[in-house]
């Protein structure tokens, strides 16, 4: 059976297409889902892709994570900045992390520069918009099999 990734989208990213193109790029959360199992299937994995607009049941998909996904890909959108209770329940999970954005939080406002999540990551994609989830599906591939 294909080992299985997941991948988890924070709040306002069910708003991609519309939210913000100049930042975040014109494809659709759905669009990059399809890319997303593309890529997986290449890879020999399989993947589940969910968003929420709540801290909880981000925090609940994480714990629920650790009973079979050979790792996560979490782009937490405002809450990486701001979540204790995200970090928290990373910290559980005993397989890589990959923290993800579509845009270079960087070289944007200050308040972006700080990452909850970088703090358990076990590495970090950001700035290559929608290509970064298929470089951080191939990052985990390479770190499951190695
Ligand atoms: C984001 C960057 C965050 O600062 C922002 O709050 C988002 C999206 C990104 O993918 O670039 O919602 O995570």
């Amino acid at each position: 059976m294909a080992k299985k990734i997941l991948i988890l989208n924070g709040p306002n990213l069910n708003l991609l297409g519309i939210r913000e193109p100049a930042i975040y790029g014109t494809q659709t959360l759905k669009d990059i889902e399809g890319n997303c199992k593309t890529k997986a299937a290449e890879l020999g994995f399989e993947i589940v892709f969910k968003q929420s607009n709540s801290e909880g049941a981000l925090v609940d998909a994480i714990q629920e994570a650790s009973a079979d996904m050979a790792g996560i890909i979490i782009n937490a959108g405002a809450y990486t900045h701001t979540s204790i209770a995200i970090h928290d329940a990373l910290r559980s999970f005993k397989a890589p992390i990959i923290e993800l954005h579509l845009s270079n939080i960087h070289g944007r406002e200050d308040f972006r520069k700080k990452s909850y999540i970088a703090l358990v990551a076990t590495g970090i994609i950001c700035g290559f918009g929608a290509k970064g989830y298929e470089y951080s599906i191939e990052a985990i591939a390479d770190l499951v099999n190695k």
